[in-house]
């Protein structure tokens, strides 16, 4: 069970979070060192993610970066050579913590998740970048994954969270060089959704998320969850899983959107699911 209480218990020092007409902001904040994941960042996200999933005015979450960096990736000495130098259980806690936040929460959240990339994206931050639902990101933006250059393997998930996102070629091209590229490139190749002009970025991912709180939010989790399970099961266990889940969806639901998206196409005739949404009360 969670103790989040509040946005009111966040320390907001390693990542600033703040609630505005439905979207959730959540900034790292070591602009300093470019946002680099120390273990103050990593037990500060866990901690923000806690707190968001029961806040309500919280509908979408944008994770971004402050000052022009979106992230450096891990970071050097407090992530790796500090901790490595450690207690070996002391390792281990960090690492699991640090898994927790970047992937194996962020991956199944059940509110919908966009990576805003402000700046700066190298090595570690592409597990976030690829566990949230959807990213955009400014072209003069600039990624990298640069562990060849510096003697070690995309570790953690970055490696399989690249290949899923990135056709093969594309991906063993820039894990095997570090080559880096910008915000169009990012978007030619899949890593994110939409790349815009800096100016624009913000308006971009509010419109996204605008769209993202007018659907129903129950089914809308399914959606975003069911995705990520059925990538890795067969076809059958993916259709049992997904029969079972649209199953589950109609009986949880409380504002009962299928039967409700149903009699308004049928009975009313007042809308057409292929233009649009069903009219929630
Ligand atoms: N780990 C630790 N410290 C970092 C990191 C990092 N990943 N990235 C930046 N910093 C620190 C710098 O050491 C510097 O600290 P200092 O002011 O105390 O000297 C400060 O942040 C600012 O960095 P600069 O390099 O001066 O900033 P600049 O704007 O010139 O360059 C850039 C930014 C390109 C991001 C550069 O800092 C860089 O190459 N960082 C490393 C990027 C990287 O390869 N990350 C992958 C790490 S491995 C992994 O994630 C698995």
């Amino acid at each position: 069970m969670s103790e989040a209480k509040g946005l009111a218990t966040l320390p907001q020092k390693n990542v600033l979070v703040k609630v505005e007409d439905g979207i959730a902001w959540v900034t790292l904040n070591r602009p300093a060192k470019r946002n680099a994941i120390n273990p103050g960042i990593v037990y500060e996200m866990n901690q923000v993610l806690d707190v968001l999933e029961y806040e309500e005015d919280a509908k979408v979450i944008v994770i971004t970066g402050s000052g022009d960096s979106f992230s450096a990736g891990m970071d050097l000495k407090e992530y790796f050579r500090e901790p490595d130098a450690g207690n070996p259980v002391d390792r281990e806690r960090l690492n699991r913590a640090n898994s927790g936040w970047q992937w194996r929460r962020l991956m199944y959240y059940p509110k919908p998740t966009i990576a805003m990339v402000n700046g700066w994206c190298f090595g570690g931050a592409f597990q976030f970048l690829c566990a949230c639902d959807l990213a955009v990101t400014a072209d003069d933006s600039t990624f990298g994954l640069s562990e060849i250059n510096w003697g070690i393997i995309p570790a953690g998930i970055v490696t399989k969270s690249v290949s899923m996102a990135v056709n093969q070629r594309k991906s063993m091209y820039y894990i095997m060089t570090g080559d880096t590229f910008d915000g169009k490139e990012a978007e030619a190749i899949g890593l994110v959704n939409f790349s815009v002009p800096r100016a624009q970025m913000v308006d971009k991912v509010k419109t996204i998320a605008k769209k993202l709180m007018e659907k129903n939010p129950h089914v809308l989790r399914a959606c975003k969850v069911g995705y990520h399970y059925v990538r890795d099961m067969t076809m059958d266990m993916a259709a049992e899983y997904l029969a079972s889940k649209i199953d589950a969806t109609k009986f949880r639901d409380p504002e009962q959107g299928a039967v409700k998206g149903m009699s308004q196409f049928l009975d009313d005739k007042s809308y057409r699911p292929g233009l649009g949404a069903y009219k929630r009360d």
